[in-house]
């Protein structure tokens, strides 16, 4: 089937099938002729999904209701910026800030810019009662985070030489401005955790995920209590709330944990090599979606990357080649737009981490094009068509339409790449390759099973899981079934 024909007929399908969401009942086999002409195909042995973090066991034991969370209070935080206007009065500086800063590879260093500073709460006035405000307010910009706390993981060697991210505490006295970077100096500029701000910044710089909107501190006899959630899993994403003791020196221990729901997610295209996305400090469901997707949106820069060299290299038409050369740059611009609602909604962005391989062999690309584009980027291409129409969040809207229009011409890439890998394949490898299709939609059945947080559905346009299992079940039948024949 032609590009134009096979994107065009996967768009009116699509959307078919999520307009007939409005209406009613029953699965919409919508067919479209000539939609399952070619087939796409994947390995079960490459273990591209499965759970990720390992948060380590634990001996916490479960929440079970004894813990009073109308007890607990929200932390100030004022459009997904910390306020740290009481920390500031606490220790008693005109004011604080806590930045982070990314910072390249080291091999990189000698050439790479300087990524911005970001400044993720704040309190008090910046040289409220400096002699030299100009000079102080010069002094505090040049503050580096660098060399402070890890934020996130140093990734490997992915896109632009990036390192990783460092985080520290500025702030101001007087015309004095310092950083505040190592754990003995946050330890020193807190002193007594002696409130339930203290106790809160400090598992905060101790990379806890502490939420801007949810209740999540207390104060206890012997301390304080904190209510944070983790990462334990990337696909679907599931998290893991625990109860954090914060004791007056500041030290801090999970005396409760209790593993929530799957939270939807874990669509598109996954190169070969993907790791998984270490846990950020995501404040929201909305924040946590987004810097998955975002997450997700630039590993998918490099498996189309991936993709291009390995039909160059077996000697595809131009015209894949091309259009896997486009799909890369729509991936950095999804990555970009994703990225950007992500921080909107309080959340920080890993880079991801690619292993890269040598050329695969035609029947290893069958196998991840099957799985990966046919099946993964395919239902992803619907869940955006879904979103794009069903986003209350006007600005989500617009991204998804415009993720919605690329992840379809991405998902008929992946079955035009089949069908020319079909007909290189033997037999065998073929029915391999069915196999292993069949194993990847069963996944995306399941998948789609599991319950939604409601954020997502209100504000994102992400189906129910009721809507997902319809929508999945209608790709189905008009899809993924369709080459079992053969
Ligand atoms: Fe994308
Ligand atoms: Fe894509």
């Amino acid at each position: 089937m032609s590009h134009r024909n096979s994107s065009a007929r996967l768009g009116a399908l699509f959307r078919s099938m999520v307009k007939a969401s409005f209406a009613t009942t029953g699965i919409a086999a919508v067919v479209v002729a000539g939609a399952q002409g070619a087939g796409c195909v994947m390995s079960g042995e490459d273990g591209f999904s499965g759970p990720s973090q390992d948060a380590g066991p634990r001996d916490a034991p479960p929440f079970d209701g004894e813990v009073p969370l109308a007890e607990f209070d929200t932390v100030p935080c004022d459009d997904y910026n910390y306020d740290f206007s009481q920390l500031a009065r606490e220790t008693n500086f005109d004011y604080v800030d806590f930045r982070t800063q990314g910072y390249p590879l080291p091999s990189d260093a000698g050439d790479a810019g300087t990524y911005p500073i970001a400044i993720r709460g704040s309190g008090g006035t910046a040289c409220a009662t400096a002699d030299d405000p100009a000079k102080c307010k010069t002094d505090l910009d040049a503050v580096s985070p660098i060399g402070g706390v890890a934020i996130s993981q140093p990734p490997g060697p992915f896109r632009e030489g990036f390192g990783g991210i460092d985080g520290a505490f500025a702030h101001t006295k007087g015309d004095q401005v310092s950083a505040v970077r190592t754990s003995s100096e946050i330890a020193a500029f807190l002193g007594n955790i002696d409130s339930k701000t203290k106790a809160w910044v400090a598992a905060y710089v101790a990379q806890y995920n502490v939420s801007c909107s949810d209740p999540v501190v207390r104060a206890v006899p012997d301390g304080f209590e904190i209510i944070t959630q983790e990462e334990i899993n990337d696909c679907p994403f599931q998290y893991r709330r625990l109860l954090l003791h914060v004791g007056r020196d500041g030290a801090i221990t999970v005396v409760r944990q209790e593993d929530l729901p799957p939270a939807g997610g874990c669509a598109g295209r996954r190169p070969h090599g993907l790791e998984p996305m270490a846990p950020g400090g995501e404040d929201d469901a909305l924040g946590r979606y987004f810097a998955h997707t975002a997450y997700l949106e630039a590993a998918s820069i490099a498996a189309f990357e991936v993709l291009r060299e390995e039909l160059a290299s077996h000697g595809a038409p131009r015209s894949l080649r091309r259009r896997a050369a486009r799909a890369a740059r729509d991936e950095v611009r999804h990555a970009r737009m994703t990225a950007r609602m992500a921080r909107r909604f309080g959340a920080r962005v890993a880079a991801p981490v690619v292993a890269r391989s040598e050329v695969r062999s035609l029947e290893e690309m069958a196998l991840e094009n099957e799985v990966e584009g046919c099946v993964r980027e395919t239902f992803a291409a619907l869940l955006a068509t879904h979103q794009a129409e069903h986003a209350k969040d006007p600005g989500i809207a617009a991204v998804m339409r415009i993720i919605a229009q690329d992840e379809t011409r991405h998902a008929a890439l992946a079955w035009d790449v089949a069908e020319w890998l079909d007909e290189r394949l033997s037999p065998d490898a073929r029915a391999r390759v069915r196999q292993a299709r069949n194993v990847a939609v069963q996944q995306i059945m399941l998948e789609a099973a599991l319950p939604v947080e409601r954020a997502l559905e209100a504000q994102a346009g992400y189906p129910s899981s009721h809507e997902s299992v319809r929508l999945a079940s209608g790709l189905l039948a008009a899809l993924w079934e369709g080459r079992n024949e053969a």
